[in-house]
C-alpha cells in the first residue's frame, strides 16, 4: 500500500533527478507533461516494477522520459497514427534500453508479458484514450505480473471514460504537486496557449493493482 506521504517523500527525495531529466529531455508536441511522466515513473520504483510496456509514443516524449528515469528494458509501441514512427525511432535510437514497436498494442502486449512473465510490469496508456484505453487495461487483467496502469489524459470525458479505480493517485488531485513541483513544467507551459483548457496539464492516473 502506498500513501500519499510516501509519495510526496520520493517526490522531495528525488527533486534532483527529475531536473536532470527535464535537462536531457526536451518537450515534444504532443507530448506528457514532465510532473505526469514523474508521478507513474515513482509509482513504477516504490512497487520495484522492472519493465515498462508503453502504449502511445508519437514523438516520443513520455518514452524518452522513462528510458532516462530506469536502466531496465522500455518496451514502446505505437500505431503510427501521425507517420512518424520512423522519425521516432531515429532520434530515439540512442538508448540500449528502449525497443520500439510498430503495432496496435490490442494484438501486441498481451504476446510481449506472455513472454516476460517472470518481470514485474508496468503498463503506461497514452493512446488509444478514453473507452479504448480502458478497455486496454480490461483485456489486461488476466495478467497478474502488471503491478500499476498509468493513463494519460485523465480529465474531461477522458476522465469518465476511462473510469475509477479502488485503489489509484491522480496528478490533479494531488495538491504536492501543484504546490511544489509545478515548476516542473515550466519549459511545457511555455508552449501552451494562455487560454488553454488544462491549465494543470491534461492528468494521468496511475492505478496499483498490488
Ligand atoms: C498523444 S500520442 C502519445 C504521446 C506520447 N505518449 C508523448 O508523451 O509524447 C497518442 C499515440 O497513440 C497511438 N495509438 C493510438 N491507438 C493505439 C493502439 N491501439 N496501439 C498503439 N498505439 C496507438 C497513436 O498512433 C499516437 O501516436
Amino acid at each position: 500500500m502506498i500513501t500519499k506521504g510516501q509519495l510526496e517523500n520520493y517526490w522531495i527525495e528525488n527533486e534532483q533527478k527529475f531536473k536532470d531529466i527535464i535537462q536531457n529531455v526536451p518537450y515534444q508536441k504532443k507530448g506528457i507533461w514532465y510532473t505526469e511522466a514523474f508521478l507513474f515513473c515513482s509509482i513504477c520504483d516504490i512497487l520495484k516494477v522492472d519493465a515498462i510496456i508503453e502504449s502511445g509514443v508519437a514523438y516520443g516524449c513520455s518514452t524518452e522520459i522513462f528510458a532516462n528515469y530506469f536502466d531496465f528494458n522500455i518496451v514502446a509501441i505505437d500505431s503510427d497514427q501521425y507517420d512518424i514512427f520512423s522519425d521516432t525511432s531515429k532520434r530515439l535510437e540512442k538508448y540500449n534500453n528502449l525497443s520500439l514497436i510498430k503495432g496496435n498494442s490490442f494484438e501486441l502486449i498481451p504476446n510481449i508479458i506472455e513472454e516476460n512473465l517472470d518481470a514485474n510490469v508496468g503498463i503506461f496508456i497514452d493512446g488509444p484514450k478514453g473507452r479504448e484505453a480502458r478497455r486496454l487495461r480490461d483485456n489486461l487483467l488476466k495478467f497478474n505480473n502488471i503491478s500499476c496502469f498509468g493513463f494519460h489524459d485523465y480529465s474531461g470525458q477522458n476522465r469518465t471514460d476511462i473510469g475509477t479505480f479502488e485503489n489509484s493517485f491522480i496528478t490533479h488531485d494531488l495538491e504536492f504537486i501543484y504546490n511544489k513541483f509545478n515548476v516542473l513544467n515550466d519549459k511545457v507551459i511555455e508552449t501552451v496557449p494562455k487560454n488553454a483548457k488544462r491549465p494543470l496539464g491534461p492528468g494521468v492516473c496511475v492505478e496499483i493493482k498490488i
